[in-house]
């Protein structure tokens, strides 16, 4: 079976992110939306929060599935029969990064790294900029799905 994973914080899950995992759900025989810690990062919802969150949004694809993990990417890899990472790239400014990670996880395990580029639609989005925009009270329906932003809503507004 040819198994991806999808990792990231997914901080909230936004269109970008959507957009990679139903991509990918087309090219493997099952993908893992793998909720990941980010060392750099605080979180604005937690681990669970965000499973059911990516759980709502990705019911339609029957062969994506949703798993969360604490420790290295390639140690989950080879727990779970994992041959691939599929990431997506939205700009130069993520390639340098990504390059180093995706180098660091082949050299350690020999997990590759697919890169697959964002479609332009979503190239300027990430969930920090979706953070920011809600926390002020900014619109967000074009970049997350409509429980996502709800749920970003409650969270703002301290609930
Ligand atoms: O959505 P993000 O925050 O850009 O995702 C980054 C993430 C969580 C995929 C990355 O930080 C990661 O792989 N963390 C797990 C720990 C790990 O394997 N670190 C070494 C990478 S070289």
């Amino acid at each position: 079976m040819r198994r991806a994973v999808c990792p990231g914080s997914f901080d909230p899950i936004t269109y970008g992110h959507l957009d990679i995992i139903e991509r990918a759900s087309r090219h493997f025989d099952e993908v893992i939306v793998a909720v990941l810690e980010n060392r750099t990062k605080s979180s604005l919802f937690t681990v669970a929060e965000r499973i059911s969150m990516i759980t709502e949004v990705t019911t339609k694809y029957s062969n994506v599935r949703i798993d969360s993990w604490s420790g290295l990417l390639v140690d989950y890899c080879k727990s779970n029969d994992v041959q691939s990472i599929v990431k997506g790239l939205r700009a130069v400014s993520d390639f340098d990064y990504e390059l180093q990670m995706a180098q660091v996880n082949l050299q350690g395990s020999g997990v590759e790294t697919m890169f697959m580029a964002t479609s332009p639609a979503h190239s300027f989005l990430s969930s920090s900029l979706v953070k920011e925009l809600a926390h002020y009270g900014g619109d967000v329906s074009s970049m997350v799905p409509s429980s996502i932003n709800e749920a970003l809503k409650r969270r703002v507004a301290g609930k």
